[in-house]
């Protein structure tokens, strides 16, 4: 079986496909057949999924599939769900998955049962919050806790910020700050708001080695001896989140209050692990489990349910098809809901950090197709008022995915009403267009591939339903592109560089980096 998705007779077939069908209207199959959207659309426990939009036929449905099994999808799968390395470039284990299993199941990894160390990290979660959300928690001097600082990036960040910024229920009177940036604005901001007296850090960090961490976790702490009575505790008021425990002990935090990461946790699947503590401490412990709950119905519909009825595999394929056959090469993430504000950002590093490589799992530059697509978004409407002209009248043809909420979390039937229409009329215009307008500049080529997420409500079990099936369709992309989805060699070179200019070391700096960094030191003096 060859690993180069090209040199399947489906990839040969959709090429085909892609020859004929690029100058047929969707509009015109919704006109041929009025099942498409029946046809065309699953649900899987109140989440809807449709995508009759799109420019795809039965017969390119089944090729997609086809591919995906001769790209090895369940025997990959398989490996994902069992523990195998399949971060092989790393030799990890790839299992975010095993962290929303329930309590019982059994999984070892190097002999060792991860199932024990993830219910006992869950427990720990939940001794912390249930602390700190009955006022049991004290700081150094001896006040309840009421504030929040959690420090982390990327991965360390975007999960639960997103979270946080979308629940509502349940909220104690726990105040909750993100600090990601290193530029000072970022802390300092925060800790404007902040007692210091009252005030717990986390810091999340899965190599404790990330500096931007690092120096932010350090103003933090002289902030607090600074601020707090001499020879105050202020280890008290730090909680860490690591696979590296030394390195959290060295900083200052005490062994009890260190929660482990694993090596077999991606940062930017890790959510789902500790890193999700600050969902706890704000929403409680209860509301964190829906949260697995979720994602864990979603890893179960992943496994089980038939590849053309399988919700994360059909939007990975016709993915696959905008983006390799149709040349595609963005995917606007587009939640109708202000609450999903940062789920644009938290998908694009999910999904640009996971498939944007150019170099095949055999070590080989791939040459003859391309991988991930470039993510952004906005949360509708906002978005219509920005970018939405290059989504209909651009020169690229841009994919969408829209997300829709249809019980909203208030009472306000006017809004909600005009945003789901809004939703639904620019789904309708990407894909009819308008051929035959009054004027040249009225005219809308149609034809822009989108599909449409219908979520119940807004709650815990479903935002990590919708999580889950973009992991899932992240994986299922890197498996048929023969990429792995789980290192990030591409965010390093930079850090290195960065490292030998904080060094002063100028022997790799051309005279743009030296011209601009004399400027820079100019500004310093
Ligand atoms: O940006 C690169 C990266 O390595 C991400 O993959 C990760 O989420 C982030 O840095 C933070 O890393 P850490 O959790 O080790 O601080």
């Amino acid at each position: 079986m060859s690993s180069n998705p090209t040199q399947h007779d489906a990839w040969k077939n959709l090429t085909e496909h892609a020859q004929n069908i690029q100058k047929t209207p969707v509009k015109s199959l919704f006109e041929a057949d009025i099942n498409r959207f029946d046809q065309f659309s699953t649900n899987h426990d109140s989440l809807f999924f449709d995508y009759s939009k799109q420019l795809i036929t039965k017969e390119i449905l089944d090729d997609l599939v086809t591919l995906a099994q001769e790209c090895g999808l369940k025997e990959k799968r398989k490996a994902l769900f069992s523990g195998d390395k399949i971060n092989k470039t790393e030799g990890r284990s790839v299992l975010h998955t095993a962290l929303r299993e329930p309590k019982g199941s059994s999984l070892n990894v190097n002999g060792q049962n991860v199932s024990d160390d993830i219910h006992s990290t869950l427990n720990v979660m939940k001794d912390i919050s249930d602390k700190v959300r009955s006022g049991k928690y004290l700081g150094s001097t001896g006040k309840p806790v009421t504030k929040i600082i959690s420090i982390g990036i990327g991965g360390s960040d975007f999960g639960p910020r997103l979270i946080c910024n979308a629940l509502k229920d349940n909220i104690k009177d726990i105040k909750l700050d993100f600090v990601s940036n290193i530029d000072a604005s970022d802390i300092t901001h925060a800790l404007g708001k902040s007692e210091p007296e009252k005030t717990l850090f986390i810091v999340i960090s899965k190599s404790f080695t990330t500096n931007d961490t690092l120096i932010n976790a350090g103003t933090a702490k002289k902030w607090l001896e600074s601020q707090l009575p001499e020879n105050s505790d202020i280890s008290k008021q730090f909680i860490a989140v690591t696979t590296n425990a030394t390195a959290a002990r060295t900083f200052g935090v005490s062994d009890h209050n260190i929660l482990p990461m694993w090596e077999w946790v991606n940062g930017r699947f890790s959510l789902w692990s500790a890193v999700g503590l600050p969902i706890c401490l704000r929403f409680g412990f209860n509301v964190f489990q829906e949260l697995l709950n979720g994602a864990y119905s979603i890893d179960k519909h992943f496994q089980e349910a038939p590849l053309d009825e399988n919700i994360p595999v059909l939007m990975a394929l016709i993915g696959i098809w905008n983006r390799n056959f149709l040349q595609s090469q963005t995917l606007a993430i587009l939640p109708y809901s202000q609450r999903l504000f940062y789920l644009p950002a938290y998908l694009r590093q999910l999904d640009m950090e996971s498939n944007g490589k150019t170099i095949d799992l055999e070590g080989n530059q791939i040459i003859d197709y391309q991988t991930g697509p470039v993510i952004f978004g906005e949360a509708g409407t906002n978005g219509q008022h920005s970018f939405y002209q290059h989504l209909h009248q651009g020169s690229d043809l841009m994919a969408s995915d829209f997300i829709g909420i249809l019980n909203p979390d208030h009472d306000y039937d006017e809004h909600q009403s005009c945003l789901m229409n809004n939703m639904l009329a620019q789904s309708q215009a990407l894909m009819q267009g308008r051929q035959n307008p009054d004027s040249p500049h009225r005219y809308f080529e149609g034809n822009k591939p989108n599909s449409t997420i219908l979520l119940e409500k807004l709650d815990a079990k479903h935002l990590g339903m919708l999580i889950a099936l973009y992991e899932h369709k992240i994986f299922v992309q890197g498996a048929i592109w023969n990429i792995n989805s789980f290192d990030q060699y591409g965010v390093e070179l930079g850090k290195e560089l960065s490292k030998k200019l904080v060094e002063n070391d100028l022997s790799d700096a051309d005279s743009s980096t030296k011209g601009l960094l004399s400027l820079i030191h100019k500004v310093k003096k």
